[in-house]
This record gives structure tokens, sequence and C-alpha cells, in this order.
């Protein structure tokens, strides 16, 4: 059984300046929520409910978040503004929290590892944030959490993109077991269309097997001169076993402005009462 999830969430997100000056990029809210705090519930309706995080410096309002503000409750306690912290304070309730520290940005593998302290060894789920995840029935966690208890390895969330977008991502390509479902072969972080062995992207979701971190302790730094999730992914294929998942929801790209806006507009749109 899965029970944590690591949100790596030490980024700068530097396309939201001035914004992200002080604030973490993960408070930003998608309309009057933060998006971290939909990662979050799309973890515990997967029943992941001990969840983990790599900060960084100037991240403190993530804790501050996911934790009781005697004041401000007792403010507004029995009037109708206590409706609009009924979701977070179950969260509160159901869900633990644990923090650590990356003190270097050495890319996202080395934010991974970071959270071995907090993980442990047991398999577990690891959501970027920046990547919202939308759909109408079964969340997308949830849908790799059920693939997990059938094939036991490492999983990744994938979608098609443009070949012109293969750049931004992690490209994956394998064998097709299923319609929905890859064995993986191949994994190659950014690569330019000419040289992307497909054009699917993995997505912000992964369902990573513990030895994955003795895998990025002797991964060396790559793309970007960081050390890249997708290359350790890629040894673990070629040990054993990896799979790419094409699941069902629609993806929002909150790391940059347009997708911001985009995934704004659908929740205001679909979930504002
Ligand atoms: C990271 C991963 C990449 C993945 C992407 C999903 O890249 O390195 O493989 O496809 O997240 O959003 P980043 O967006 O942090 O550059």
């Amino acid at each position: 059984m899965i029970k944590k999830c690591l949100f790596p969430v030490a980024g700068y997100g530097t396309r939201f300046l001035p914004a992200t000056k002080s604030m973490p990029k993960e408070m930003l809210p998608i309309v009057n929520k933060p998006l971290v705090q939909y990662g979050v519930e799309e973890a515990m309706e997967a029943g992941l409910t001990n969840i983990a995080f790599v900060t960084g410096r100037g991240k403190r309002a993530i804790e501050d978040h996911f934790d009781v503000s005697y004041e401000l409750e007792h403010q507004i306690s029995g009037t109708g503004k206590e409706q609009y912290l009924e979701g977070i304070r179950a969260i509160i309730e159901t869900c633990c929290f644990s923090y650590t520290r990356q003190t270097e940005m050495k890319g996202l593998g080395h934010a991974i590892l970071m959270g071995e302290n907090l993980i442990g060894d047991e398999a577990f789920a690891v959501v970027l944030a920046d990547d919202l995840c939308i759909s109408s029935g079964e969340g997308v966690l949830s849908q790799m959490v059920k693939l997990y208890k059938q094939f036991r390895c490492s999983i990744v969330a994938i979608e098609e993109v443009p070949l012109q977008e293969t750049e931004k991502y992690g490209v994956v390509a394998g064998e097709l077991v299923r319609e929905d479902l890859f064995r993986v072969e191949t994994m190659v972080e950014k690569p330019k269309p000419e040289e992307a062995p497909s054009n699917y992207a993995v997505m912000g979701r992964y369902i990573l097997t513990p030895d994955i971190f003795r895998i990025l302790r002797n991964t060396p730094p790559g793309r970007n001169g960081e050390v890249q999730i997708t290359d350790a992914l890629m040894t673990q294929a070629r040990e054993g076993c990896v799979m790419a998942y094409k699941f069902k929801g629609k993806r929002f790209d909150c790391g940059s402005v347009e997708g911001f806006i985009e995934a704004t507009n659908h929740c205001y749109q679909h979930f504002y009462k």
C-alpha cells in the first residue's frame, strides 16, 4: 500500500516574478485555492495521507497553509465565512505533513533524493504541483496507485504533446502493453524534436519504488547540469521495469503563464461556487 506522497517545492518560480519574489509559486491561487492544495487533495483522494515536502528558502507559507490558524479561525467562527476553510481543515485533520530542505538547486532528481529521509524504504508518489491535473472521474494519482498494485514497479504519467514541445519534457518510448500503457524502453530529458523518441511527454506524476534512491545517488548530472529523475528512471527501466501510463484527465501547465490562466478559467467555470 502506498501511503506517502512527495512534493518537491524548492523551485524559484522565476516565470511569475515579481509575484513570486517573496511568495512560493506553489501558493499562487487558481481561483481561490493555492496550486499546491490541488495536488495535496489529489494525493488524499488516492489514499496518500502522509505528505512530504522538499522545500527551500522562502517557502514557509506552504507550512503555514497546512497548519491551523487559530486567530483566523477564532475570528470567523460562527460566521458564514467558516465554510471557506472547510476543505483545508479536512486536509489538516486527515493528513500528516513533514518537511525537509533542499539547500542547493541541483535538479528534480536531487530534490527527490533529498526526500529519502522522509520516505524511507517504501514505494511513494511524487507530485509536481505546477502540473495541475483535473479529471472528471477518479484523480490521476488514484489511477496510478491502482496500476501500481497490479505491476509493482515505477510508473510515470504521460500525455501526447506536439512534437515541437518535446524540449520542455521528459519523453518516453516503449512497448505498448495495453491501449493506455507502455513498458518504458527509452527515456530522454528534454530532447529536441528531431531527437525525441516519441511525442509522449512525462507529466508531473510519478510512482517510484524505493530503489530509485540508490539509483539517484549514482546518477551523474545530465541535462542542464542537473540530476534528472528521467535518467534515474531510465536506469530503473534497464534494470527492471518502468511503466508509462496515459492517464485519464486534463493537465494544465501552471508553470507557464498561459497554462496558469487556462487552469484559472477552467476551475472558475467548473468548480467555483
Ligand atoms: C520536470 C521533469 C520532466 C517532466 C516535467 C513535467 O521538468 O524533469 O521530465 O516532463 O517536469 O512537468 P521541469 O518542468 O521541472 O523542467
